[in-house]
């Protein structure tokens, strides 16, 4: 069998050719609708899959930047503007006759999704380093994955915490943590945070849910609640330039870490690398929860399945698989503390 290491390499190495020749837009809506939508999103697959087919709208995207054409902007934004998602006719009546609407939101706006589900993820590493924690996101977009330790968990049978949003997780691999997290002090950086007291803001990360996800917009709801009770310090800036000034201002007597989930694929490839030498010389630990192709990672496993995954990651070295929402982690590295 092929390592997954060289079969991930020959992946990336593929995904930058496309890049480099321009993949065509059609075929990253076909790619979307084959890869990322089925089996998720049912309306969304069938969505990507007509655009891809749609000469009229494709003609629209390509008046876009690049770095704007993409499914899930798109989609974000059609819905954002209370345009239709469940049909694809509907849906090209609905863009061709609002284009400038849409243009012009989709040059402004960026995909920020802020999936609080993740957290049950970090924890089963945070709740292993030595406590107290003092938390910093890159990439926070409203935060809302500073708050580990306000969340309640289930893993399988395994509970943990109270109140709302509960987390589920499937884990395999490893032990549940036994406590949550004691954390003193939280920030993120983002190059545009999000603030959950705006209901504009808050409406445009429930428009980035995808549509048969009504349980991740109850949970949404309830982390945004947390957060706003106690709203975190958010910086706006890059990972890679704003970062050691931010970590400069964490308390002493606190663990540091900085962690990211779902960031660095929107990070262009030699300031991903940037950032991972600076981060690993920032005193305190880096957990990283992100896409298998954009940190190279030796020594990793095939994943369990064709789904989507992050792999989350100690200083670099990889511990588990996790599934987009954190709603799965199959453990297969060392155990973090019993090392
Ligand atoms: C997909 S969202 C993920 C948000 C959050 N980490 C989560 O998992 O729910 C990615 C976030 O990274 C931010 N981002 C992208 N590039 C960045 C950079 N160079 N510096 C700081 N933030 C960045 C985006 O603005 C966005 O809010």
């Amino acid at each position: 069998m092929m390592p997954v290491t060289v079969e991930r390499a020959g992946q990336a190495r593929r995904r930058e050719r496309c890049h480099a020749a321009g993949m065509s837009i059609a075929a990253a809506y076909a790619e979307f609708a084959e890869r990322e939508a089925r089996g998720v999103s049912p309306a969304y697959e069938r969505l990507a899959a007509a655009v891809a087919r749609d000469e009229e709208i494709l003609a629209l995207l390509a008046t876009l930047p690049a770095a704007k054409r993409q499914p899930n902007l798109l989609f974000g934004v059609v819905r954002f503007l209370g345009g239709p998602a469940d049909d694809p006719a509907g849906f090209h009546d609905y863009a061709v006759a609002n284009w400038p609407a849409i243009a012009a939101e989709m040059r402004v706006r960026a995909t920020q999704t802020n999936e609080p589900g993740r957290c049950a993820a970090l924890l089963l590493a945070l709740a292993t380093l030595p406590q107290p924690l003092a938390l910093i996101e890159v990439g926070a977009s409203a935060g809302l994955c500073l708050y580990p330790d306000r969340y309640a968990y289930r893993y399988g049978r395994h509970a943990l915490g109270t109140g709302a949003p509960v987390l589920e997780c499937a884990v395999t691999g490893v032990e549940p943590p036994a406590r949550l997290p004691e954390v003193v002090w939280r920030a993120g950086l983002d190059l545009n945070p999000l603030d959950v007291r705006e209901p504009a803001d808050v409406a445009w990360l429930d428009a980035l849910i995808w549509p048969e996800h009504p349980h991740r917009r109850a949970r949404l709801r309830a982390a945004a609640a947390v957060a706003a009770a106690e709203p975190p310090l958010l910086v706006r800036g890059d990972l890679l330039d704003d970062l050691p000034a931010l970590a400069a201002r964490a308390p002493a007597g606190a663990t540091l870490v900085v962690f990211h989930t779902s960031v660095l694929y929107q990070v262009p490839s030699p300031r991903r690398e940037a950032f991972a030498a600076m981060v690993r010389d920032l005193p305190g630990h880096w957990l990283s929860n992100d896409a298998p192709h954009v940190l190279h990672h030796d020594g990793v496993p095939h994943p369990p399945s064709g789904a989507a995954y992050n792999v989350l990651a100690l200083e670099g070295t990889p511990l588990a698989w996790v599934r987009s929402h954190g709603q799965e982690v199959t453990w297969f590295g060392p155990v973090p503390g019993r090392r």
